[in-house]
């Protein structure tokens, strides 16, 4: 099996594609990282990208707010379309995508979450859960639909809120199993393990791992 090609997307810091490329160079992810995009041109997730040698463009946004102008999704996506990617891994990107960029790459898009899905979408989940006094929160990976952080979850990982945690506090523990579960969601991927059956992600053991998403088919 050839190894997945995957484009990331991010807005900020990037300690989420730092832990994909980290993955990818000890052997612990099925895939590597081939492009980064960013709405951000001084986004932190593009110098970690040009330090690892990852081609790493900004697109600008064309707008303000939540989502791309369209004139520019277009551009993302052919971009990611030059770069051949299989997957497109989004890791704290700010922008909601338009349904024609989700059909686009339809069961091919990611995202991760800091908090239990469907508790505390959108912004500032961390924030969210320490305000309804939830006592355990986490992260989730889930295909991207045309929802905000609405699409068939495929991994979940539960974090406790301790007494006396800050939104910066909780935000440090959950980031750390932000970094194991993505790796692990992406494994799942790669190893055409994944069977979407509406908004069930059924995970396959490994010897049926034909009927998931096969990146070598051609449509
Ligand atoms: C992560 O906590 C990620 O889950 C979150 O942004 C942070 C990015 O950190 N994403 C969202 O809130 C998306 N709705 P990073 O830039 O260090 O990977």
């Amino acid at each position: 099996m050839r190894r997945l090609r995957i484009g990331v997307l991010a807005s900020g810091r990037g300690t989420n594609l730092q832990a994909l490329i980290d993955a990818s160079r000890e052997g612990r992810l099925l895939g590597e990282v081939v492009i980064v995009l960013s709405d951000v041109a001084s986004a932190m997730a593009l110098e970690r990208a040009r330090k690892a040698g990852i081609q790493a463009c900004y697109i600008e946004p064309g707008r303000k707010g939540a989502r791309l102008a369209s004139e520019s999704e277009a551009r993302y996506i052919e971009v990611l379309d030059e770069a051949r990617v299989d997957l497109v891994a989004l890791a704290g990107f700010m922008r909601i995508l338009s349904p024609d960029f989700v059909r686009h790459y339809k069961l091919r898009i990611m995202n991760i979450h800091p908090s239990l899905l469907p508790s505390f979408p959108g912004l500032r989940a961390q924030k969210q859960a320490l305000e309804y006094g939830v006592k355990i929160s986490g992260c989730t990976v889930h295909f991207v639909d045309e929802g905000v952080d609405t699409g068939p979850i495929i991994i979940q990982a539960a974090v406790p809120v301790l007494e006396g945690d800050t939104e910066a506090s909780l935000s440090e523990r959950i980031l750390k199993e932000e970094h194991r579960i993505y790796t692990e969601a992406i494994n799942l991927f790669a190893q055409q393990r994944l069977r979407v059956e509406g908004r069930i992600v059924h995970v396959l053991p490994l010897r049926c791992m034909n009927a998931g998403y096969n990146p070598d088919q051609t449509e």
